[in-house]
């Protein structure tokens, strides 16, 4: 790593997937969403809390080598609104796709009424986005209401 005009450059990936413009400190539960954990043997390359032009600052995580899921596209939204998903081939940014929260999430996150149905009976979650930042999320069948950082903690 490098500093280039107040801004800090991380090594280039030659394939795989470039999550930018993360939430500042939000690195780990990006982390968590793709899976990645003790014993665990790709490249991976996480950068936190680093100046950004748009953000003031940011977290990045680049991973050799992997394709995103669209699931996992809607999850990383939750915890990063702003981020952008980069795919790497062969060392070209061939496509930049902005993260976006859809209306509805289903079986994305769980309810945290322990006595929704949806934890009670085998029926996918179904949580209606009310607003995107600061995130507010509401139970389609029992009305709870779930805020900003809470959702990251009921991802499935
Ligand atoms: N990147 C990478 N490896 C590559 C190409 C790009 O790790 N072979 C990273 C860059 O470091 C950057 C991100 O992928 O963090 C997006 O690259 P690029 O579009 O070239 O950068 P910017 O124009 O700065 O992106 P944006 O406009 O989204 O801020
Ligand atoms: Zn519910």
């Amino acid at each position: 790593m490098r500093e280039v005009n107040g801004e800090l450059k991380v090594s280039k990936i030659k394939n795989g997937t470039v999550i930018d413009h993360i939430t500042a400190g939000m690195a780990p539960a990006v982390l968590r969403i793709l899976g990645i954990e003790q014993g665990c043997t790709d490249t991976v390359i996480v950068a936190m809390n680093v100046r950004s032009q748009r953000l003031g600052f940011k977290d990045m995580v680049k991973v050799e080598n992997r394709a995103l899921e669209a699931e996992t596209v809607k999850k990383i939204a939750i915890v990063a609104p702003q981020a952008t998903v980069n795919i790497i081939k062969d060392f070209a940014v061939v496509q930049k796709i902005p993260v976006e929260l859809p209306h509805e999430l289903i079986g994305i996150v769980r309810c945290s009424n322990r006595n929704c149905v949806t934890n009670a009976e085998p029926i996918p979650s179904y949580l209606v986005v009310e607003n995107r930042e600061p995130l507010r999320l509401r139970c389609h069948y029992c009305e709870t209401v779930i805020e900003g950082t809470h959702a990251s903690v009921l991802l499935l």
